[in-house]
């Protein structure tokens, strides 16, 4: 194999599958291998280089399947055992790269491991693959600190033990139902270390790791801050956090990099790593270390020229620093649709919440037209990028789902304060018409708003101006141009402060207006492609461009 095959992650286009919204193959209204494999060829088309599939394992669903029960067999809604490596080989014969998602933060509380625990109670080597501690005050009835839950309330759950005594509790950064694991257990980490095998053995090409960031926890479990309102404070330098970052989370990673080394070809990782600074991203992927990370200062950016360059140089800076790619990414399960953020007032991303009302009602075709130019900003950039499901189709965020078919565990948690994620999650529309817009025979999971059929891969694929043949086009001319993927980049001068500018070698250049005048283009060749028809030669506003120099 070549060095360029075996690099194929660092310039990639990796495609986002959110497998319960992607398609139905067997009818139940919700998404399945079956239905996955059935689309291959549209995402072969589509000009993506590898899928990464959200959790598909065992699991009771409670959020979305970061719960998983059992990670070596598939959920039963989603197929078999056999059907993932029978999809797995098929997508290789399509040409795409299979990454799957790995959870090692926490298990389900079905998983059998915190089954045992319950039953083994306190001190045993059961709790010992957990985060159990007994409580404060008098009769243990207060939790051991005060951290909180990602998804609202408490971190900590108290069991009732086997003799019906209130017993011990149980570290939980997200739901309830997802028990943290304690990654200082030897157990823990030979476990994970197996499982990965497993997948890598079954042909798969590479992990996304979630939680990258929360593995490991302060030894003392040391409250959070408490701000002068009561609040728990997050400690400003990220070393310090007690569950976030924490610098002994890397030599897990140096473990399992290993195991991705000793398969032919490498396996490779992706770490969802929510951390303070492009400095602290870069230290994920130190040499010896995972591989890529998901560019997550760059999905939180506001659309404005000067904060999307300072990223967009700071990522370049710290990641050519240690010898990694960077990545770019505009939308995934667990944030607001781009297609809507950028048509708010304020347009910088919110993480699992529905957003408040100050950011401003979103004008759908002022976020469109944004989306189609940042489509054409990202993937000019040098390295890799994510696309999310839908995306490809402009998806909005769906603001309306009636709050009885709400799933996000956010809702509950937030005392219904927080509508949560599932917006970004409502199955894709395939066809114009038909039971689920195409999406299955039947219906599907989360309902799908009125309209979503005009948005659909077939209302989109002969329209020259859809965003989905933007998408497609853009990734043909990123395949065939010497200048995109990997290289750097070199700004142009000139363009004012509102404006994108920069050359790729030997023969691209990118200009994007995120003002609200007209620009004048520099000197081209000719237009390769461009996000909205040029005004008399001018870049309108919220438009990108890329130009043959
Ligand atoms: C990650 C996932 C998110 C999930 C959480 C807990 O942030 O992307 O969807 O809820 O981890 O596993």
């Amino acid at each position: 194999m070549t060095d360029v095959q075996q690099d194929w992650w660092r310039s990639a286009v990796i495609y986002q599958v959110y497998i319960r919204s992607f398609a139905d193959g067997s009818g139940t209204g919700v998404g399945d291998i079956r239905g996955l494999r059935s689309r291959l060829a549209y995402l072969r088309d589509l000009g993506v280089d590898a899928l990464w599939i959200n959790p598909w394992y065992s699991s009771p669903m409670l959020d979305g399947g970061y719960d998983v029960a059992d990670y070596r067999s598939i959920a039963g809604e989603f197929g078999t055992l056999a059907d993932a490596e029978a999809f797995v080989r098929a997508a290789h014969g399509h040409g795409l790269r299979v990454i799957i998602d790995i959870v090692p933060n926490h298990t389900s509380d079905r998983h059998p491991w915190f089954r045992a625990a319950l039953q083994a109670g306190p001190a045993s080597r059961e709790r010992a693959r957990y985060v159990f501690r007994p409580g404060q005050g008098e009769n243990g009835e207060l939790p051991p600190n005060n951290w909180k839950s990602m998804f609202g309330g408490p971190a900590w759950t108290r069991v009732t033990e086997r003799d019906g005594s209130r017993g011990e509790w149980y570290l939980h950064l997200f739901d309830s139902s997802q028990p943290d694991l304690e990654w200082g257990n030897e157990e823990v980490r030979q476990e994970f270390l197996d499982i990965l095998r497993f997948w890598f053995d079954r042909g798969v090409d590479g992990m996304r790791i979630d939680v990258a960031h929360g593995m490991i926890k302060h030894p003392e479990l040391p409250d959070l801050p408490v701000g002068e309102a009561g609040e728990v404070l997050a400690p400003a330098e990220s070393d310090d956090h007690p569950h976030w970052d924490r610098s002994d989370v890397h030599e897990i990673y140096r473990e399992w990099r290993k195991v991705a080394d000793s398969y032919d070809p490498p396996r490779v990782f992706v770490a969802e790593a929510w951390v303070d600074s492009p400095e602290r991203l870069a230290h994920y992927v130190r040499p010896g270390g995972l591989h890529t990370a998901f560019n997550f200062d760059y999905l939180r950016a506001p659309w404005s020229a000067q904060e999307l360059r300072k990223i967009i140089d700071q990522t370049l800076d710290v990641f050519h620093e240690v010898g990694a790619p960077a990545t770019w990414v505009l939308s995934n399960h667990d944030v607001e649709r781009h297609v809507t953020r950028y048509g708010r007032q304020v347009t910088s991303a919110v993480i699992a919440s529905s957003p408040p009302v100050e950011l401003g009602e979103p004008d759908e075709a002022l976020g469109t037209h944004r989306a189609r130019a940042a489509a054409l900003l990202m993937l000019a950039l040098p390295g890799g990028a994510y696309i999310y499901q839908g995306e490809e189709l402009g998806l909005p965020e769906v603001l309306d789902i009636p709050e009885a078919a709400l799933r996000d565990p956010i809702w509950e948690r937030s005392g219904h304060t927080k509508r949560g994620r599932d917006g970004c999650r409502v199955p894709l529309p395939w066809t114009t018409h038909g039971p689920s817009y195409g999406f299955g025979v039947n219906g599907s999971w989360l309902p799908q708003p009125a309209g979503w059929g005009a948005r659909s891969v077939q209302a989109q694929q002969y329209d020259s101006g859809s965003m989905l043949n933007l998408y497609k086009e853009a990734l043909r001319l990123r395949r065939d141009m010497r200048a995109l993927g990997l290289g750097s980049l070199e700004w142009l001068p000139g363009h004012g402060e509102e404006v994108l500018a920069f050359r790729r070698e030997p023969d691209f250049a990118c200009v994007v207006n995120l003002g609200a005048a007209p620009v004048k283009l520099l000197e081209h060749n000719r237009v390769r492609l461009s996000s909205a028809p040029l005004d008399d030669g001018l870049l309108p506003p919220d438009a990108a461009v890329w130009l043959a120099v």
